[in-house]
């Protein structure tokens, strides 16, 4: 599948946008592990988050849903309740699947193995077997266990302090998730803090997680009871829209119940450095979650520098700021940023490739972009390199390109933001 991309007069108008991935597969997980029955909406109907499904299912868990609505229903079996899988286990492009999964996997007395398609068999698996290991599980794959497919003999864990030699919020869930099955209490520290969608979501199905510092710390045995969860609008969806609308002159697009928790809502921060007109509007919860309006104007964007502390706050945005980056004026630097060289592409170079194959220049460092914002861009023919969020930035890209670009190999949009396309068409004006 292609997409063929000119850019529009304007774009305008209120959306909302599909479920946040990282809570919907939590919410997966937990319903899972619960007792009694969880009751999803806005669930995203996502190929990761099928996959979570499909796994769990092979497990013995039942489901109902998701329907169009995003309504799901999970029938918990407990934190014993988990059946040994007959087949292998498919995690598909899902590196959130995959890691947390496997800290499951780890506190369950029975044989699995489990494996994804070439990208995730290509990521880094070592940071959550090695701490899954020291806690007592065994992990055997490919390269000493650094590399699915990944076979896993779980049992009897014990709670271990660990601290985290990169901030991972996915390896912190995984060890979040086995310390429920541990015998003491597991302590895990973050370098920087991560999306802590995990830890409020425990405390929904009456867990308890204590923070103390950068340190979580998470007593085993404590069950899960089954609830409600309402899934709020994913920011890492609503990103590609508000840099498009930052972008494309004349626009005013808002985007309604987004999850604005302040572990991923750097894009904000950083849009607003840069000179964006944004408006945050109807703050409310959703269960322990923050949500709101955002409404994004056009405006010219000046560059800026992102690394530090903010980079897990916007990781997943950062292709799309270089977007924004390439169409500010002045330099924007993002530093610190390593970690994207192993995300579902190597994302350093994906989007860097199809920067400067639009005309932008950009230059590659070990762990982060030097863009010098301001040239024109010009349609092209981009590649995807199979990655969702480079699809997308490409194509936000393509709305300011003169002439037309088409974005190739874009069926893995659907891993994220099923529908992006109908959502960014409906708010064309040509
Ligand atoms: C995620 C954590 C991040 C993020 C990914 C989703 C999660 O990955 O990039 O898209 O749901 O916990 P890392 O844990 O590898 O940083």
């Amino acid at each position: 599948m292609n997409w063929e991309i000119t850019p529009p007069r304007a774009l305008k108008g209120s959306v909302s946008v599909p479920g946040d991935k990282s809570i919907s597969h939590r919410a997966a997980l937990l319903g899972a592990l619960a007792e009694g029955e969880t009751w999803v909406e806005n669930f995203l109907a996502g190929a990761d988050c099928l996959a979570t499904i499909r796994c769990l299912a092979a497990m013995g868990v039942t489901f109902e849903g998701p329907d169009e609505k995003g309504c799901l229903v999970v029938h918990g079996r407990g934190r014993r309740g988990l059946r040994e899988p007959a087949d292998v286990l498919d995690a598909a492009n899902s590196g959130t699947t995959m890691r947390l999964l496997l800290g499951v996997l780890a506190g369950c007395p029975f044989f699995s193995v489990i494996t994804g398609d070439a990208s995730l068999r290509r990521r880094p698996m070592g940071r959550v077997v090695e701490p899954l290991s020291r806690m007592g599980a065994s992990i055997w794959g490919r390269q000493g266990g650094k590399f699915a497919p990944l076979a896993v003999q779980g049992g009897e864990l014990e709670a271990i302090s660990y601290t985290l030699p990169v901030a991972s919020a996915q390896v912190k869930s995984a060890l979040l998730l086995a310390g429920l099955f541990a015998r003491g209490e597991t302590r895990i520290t973050e370098p920087v803090p991560t999306r802590d969608h995990t830890e409020r979501m425990l405390e929904q199905f009456g867990a308890e997680v204590r923070r103390e510092g950068n340190t979580l710390c998470i007593r085993g045995g404590q069950g899960l009871a089954g609830c409600r969860v309402v899934v709020p609008g994913d920011i890492s969806s609503a990103a590609f829209l508000m840099v498009a609308a930052a972008v494309v002159p004349g626009s005013d697009v808002t985007v309604r119940g987004v999850g604005i928790n302040p572990t991923r809502d750097g894009i904000i921060e950083v849009l607003k450095q840069m000179g964006a007109d944004i408006e945050i509007s109807n703050r409310g919860y959703l269960g322990n979650e923050p949500v709101a309006d955002i409404r994004i104007r056009h405006s010219r964007l000046t560059g800026v520098t992102i690394g530090g502390e903010i980079i897990p706050r916007l990781i997943d945005e950062i292709p799309v700021l270089a977007v924004a980056g390439a169409l500010a004026e002045g330099e924007t630097v993002i530093k610190d940023a390593g970690e994207l060289r192993v995300k579902e592409s190597d994302r350093l170079e994906t989007v860097a490739a199809g920067l400067k194959k639009l005309g932008a220049e950009v230059e590659v460092m070990s762990d982060g972009l030097r863009i010098r914002g301001g040239r024109p861009l010009t349609g092209t023919v981009l590649q995807s390199h199979g990655d969702h969020r480079v699809a997308m930035a490409m194509a936000v890209a393509g709305l300011v390109a003169r002439g037309k670009t088409q974005v190739q190999d874009t069926a893995c949009v659907d891993v994220s933001f099923p529908g992006f396309v109908v959502i960014l068409n409906s708010l064309r004006v040509d």
